[in-house]
């Protein structure tokens, strides 16, 4: 087997760790499998080496949570720098104040901040603060929120109305059956749909939270309705801004949707790889948490907070999501060209900065064995990655050209295999699993 070193270890995972992996995002299975990286040793820039020793181009970021490059020097400085003054302490650091501070002067909606050290964390503490400030307990959603018991309740009532909502492969084992009908999810993109909810459940929702964009633009007028809608319930509107971060904007993705939540929840790219979420909002809503339980040792630890305060004041300073628009934008068109050329029935698309491949196949087996043949000849080929891009300041012309020239083989072996009826023949791996499906894409 071309990773034997990595399925061997991840073969050891599997005894000592339930499931192999903390992430359901890095299990194999997610990829092509056995034909993918599984094992990372080092990261530099754009590329990582693995434990077999091979190199790739990393069209992942880390999950997203990479926006300046691996091992972005300004930032590592000053982690290292911090780490000599020691990292947390048994009272308070004025770096807490200092990152509140930016993070208030460049997001439309903060005027205060709680820290968390994840996404899904700092998910949980956005919805124990709308809650304890709405005195109300559902929870209306619509995208990924992390994996804490507020979210997956959601999926305790699963009748046939919600299976578009539901995420295949999570079972809300483990989640009190006393929290149906807390969390319901809601169709993106149709604000007609989120009125009726709000009335089925009038006086009784805290927050309506949700990805206010993933991968695609929102309809025209959405998201105004969507804040309208809020506004008049008196409901708390949450912008979960983990996935998109700070890729559309130095203040996340509100500044360029026009539209200002009441509440904003970042993680990820806020610090360049280093755990780190931030809850921000109207003071109004915020202030009430002073008087709630949300509390945890790591949370203002000096690493995540020098990290987010460095990273954030680079992505401003280096004109980061213009340089990734850009990016984005040219991998768009040279990838839609390539595909012209082969023939393959695919489309790059999506907003800019997280391109999306699309195989036009009705087929849906044929589909997901052409999406996984994808993946693994990329793979052969050095560029690891889903049929989607997670980009980050660090990729640029070299790693353009590696995943065209890469693509322009992969897509003519996938033509070649239409053509003949033989994708089967050409998948060295078992099929790609999706896990779970997000709300919105
Ligand atoms: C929109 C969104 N919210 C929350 C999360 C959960 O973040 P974490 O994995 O850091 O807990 C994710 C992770 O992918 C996400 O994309």
């Amino acid at each position: 087997m071309r990773n034997q070193k990595s399925m061997d270890l991840y073969a050891r995972a599997c005894e000592l760790i339930p499931g192999g992996t903390q992430l359901l995002s890095r299990r194999p299975s997610k990829f092509a499998y056995g034909v993918s990286p599984v094992y990372a040793a080092t990261a530099k820039g754009a590329r990582f080496t693995d434990i077999e020793g091979r190199e790739y181009i990393d069209w992942v970021s880390g999950i997203g949570a990479i926006i300046l490059g691996y091992a972005d020097p300004v930032v590592d400085e000053a982690v290292r720098e911090q780490i000599s003054r020691g990292t947390m302490y048994s009272i308070n650091h004025e770096l807490e104040v200092e990152l509140a501070e930016h993070l208030i002067e460049t997001i439309p909606c903060a005027e205060m901040v709680r820290y968390a050290k994840g996404g899904g964390d700092a998910c949980a503490v956005a919805v124990r603060i709308a809650r304890g400030a709405t005195g109300r307990d559902k929870i209306l959603f619509s995208g990924y929120h992390g994996w804490h018991d507020w979210y997956l309740a959601a999926n305790l009532r699963a009748d046939e109305s919600l299976d578009q909502h539901l995420f295949p492969g999570i079972d809300p084992t483990g989640v009190p059956k006393c929290l149906e009908g807390t969390a319901i999810p809601f169709p993106y993109g149709d604000a007609a749909a989120l009125a009726d909810l709000l009335e089925q459940h009038r006086g009784e929702v805290a927050a309506i939270m949700m990805e206010p964009l993933r991968s695609e633009w929102p309809p025209e007028g959405y998201l105004a309705e969507v804040r309208k809608i809020a506004s008049d319930a008196g409901v708390v509107l949450i912008f979960d801004e983990v996935s998109t971060g700070f890729r559309f904007s130095p203040g996340g993705v509100q500044p360029v949707l026009g539209v200002e939540p009441d509440m904003a929840v970042f993680a990820k790219s806020i610090s360049n790889g280093y755990p780190m979420g931030a809850v921000v909002g109207r003071r109004e809503v915020m202030e009430p948490a002073s008087t709630m339980f949300i509390s945890s040792t790591y949370w203002s630890d000096t690493i995540g907070l020098r990290a987010a305060l460095t990273t954030l004041r680079e992505v401003r300073r280096r004109n980061v999501p213009e340089q990734l628009d850009h990016l984005g934008k040219t991998l768009q068109s040279q990838l839609n060209a390539v595909a012209q050329e082969t023939g393959v029935p695919v489309q790059c698309g999506g907003v800019s900065v997280h391109p999306q491949l699309a195989f036009d196949i009705e087929d849906g087996t044929l589909k997901r064995k052409v999406s996984t043949l994808y993946i693994q000849e990329m793979a052969k080929r050095g560029c690891h990655g889903y049929t989607s891009f997670y980009l980050n300041a660090a990729q640029g012309d070299a790693e353009v050209e590696q995943t065209i020239a890469a693509a322009r083989d992969t897509f003519t072996l996938i033509q070649d295999g239409l053509d003949r009826g033989n994708i089967d023949d050409l998948l060295e791996c078992e099929l790609k699993v999706d896990v779970f499906r997000r709300l919105v894409s």
